[in-house]
């Protein structure tokens, strides 16, 4: 296995209020400060905009950062509902996540957006995360390999010195939310050929995390295949205990 940096990212979704986040926050950061985990791994959690405060005042001086779920592509202007990379990196935020399945389905995000939002992260200095993933009807129809490729493309083609400052997460769409994961061997094989699409752009050390149903159970037999550098988790997040077995698992 490469010498990579795991990394475990929480992705709390649309979920949270004031009085749990807080409680959640602070129990990550007390016990994860405590573990001698953060010598092994980078943990971070993406909240919904409205608790990015939150989230840094709770964080700040800890070992856990923090990032948002969605940047516009755009710097400024009448973009109603947007959200600047700029303003993010004014809450401190590390990490952004660019086309999660449920932006590309539900928003209707193409690849060239999702790229053009990794562009903006990179340019406001945040660490984008971008998101690729088959559906089920892609995998059954043997397309997995040219979804993610097609995925991939327009992201690549922002060239090696920014490919090299983001991370890649595969995220099978069928095992999002379903508690059906990945095996680790079929989520290997994705991660090889992600690993074969980066070295491609000179890029082979760029993180790339399994999504999907990750638990405290099974997160350990995911991290131990060769090209899986970490994870994004969804529902376990938001479970002190649990996300911290994960990030213990990185
Ligand atoms: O971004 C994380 C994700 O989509 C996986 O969600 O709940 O299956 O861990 P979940």
């Amino acid at each position: 296995k490469q010498n990579i940096r795991r990394l475990v990212l929480g992705n709390w979704k649309m979920h949270g209020a004031l009085a749990t986040n807080g409680q959640l926050l602070s129990a990550i950061r007390s016990a994860w400060n405590q573990s001698s985990g953060a010598a092994a791994c980078d943990v971070g959690v993406c909240v919904p905009f409205p608790y990015l405060a939150q989230a840094e005042s709770a964080l700040t001086d800890s070992d856990i950062a923090w990032g948002a779920q969605d940047i516009s592509v755009h710097a400024q202007g009448a973009y109603t509902g947007e959200v600047s990379g700029a303003m993010l990196a004014e809450f401190g935020c590390r990490y952004v996540l660019a086309g999660h399945s449920e932006r590309r389905s539900l928003h209707g995000e193409t690849s060239q957006l999702v790229a053009d939002k990794a562009r903006a992260a990179l340019a406001a200095g945040l660490t984008p995360v971008v998101c690729v993933g088959e559906t089920l009807a892609e995998r059954e129809a043997g397309r997995t390999l040219a979804v993610i490729d097609e995925q991939l493309k327009p992201v690549l083609a922002l060239g090696r010195e920014a490919v090299a400052a983001m991370v890649i997460a595969y995220e099978p769409v069928w095992a999002i939310g379903t508690g059906k994961t990945a095996s680790p061997e079929q989520a290997q094989e994705v991660h090889a050929a992600i690993r074969a699409a980066l070295q491609g752009v000179d890029c082979a050390g760029v993180r790339v995390l399994y999504g999907g149903s990750v638990k405290a159970a099974n997160a350990a037999e995911l991290f131990a295949m060769p090209d899986i550098d970490g994870g994004l988790i969804g529902g376990a997040s938001l479970v002190a205990e649990d996300f911290l077995r994960i990030a213990e698992a990185g």
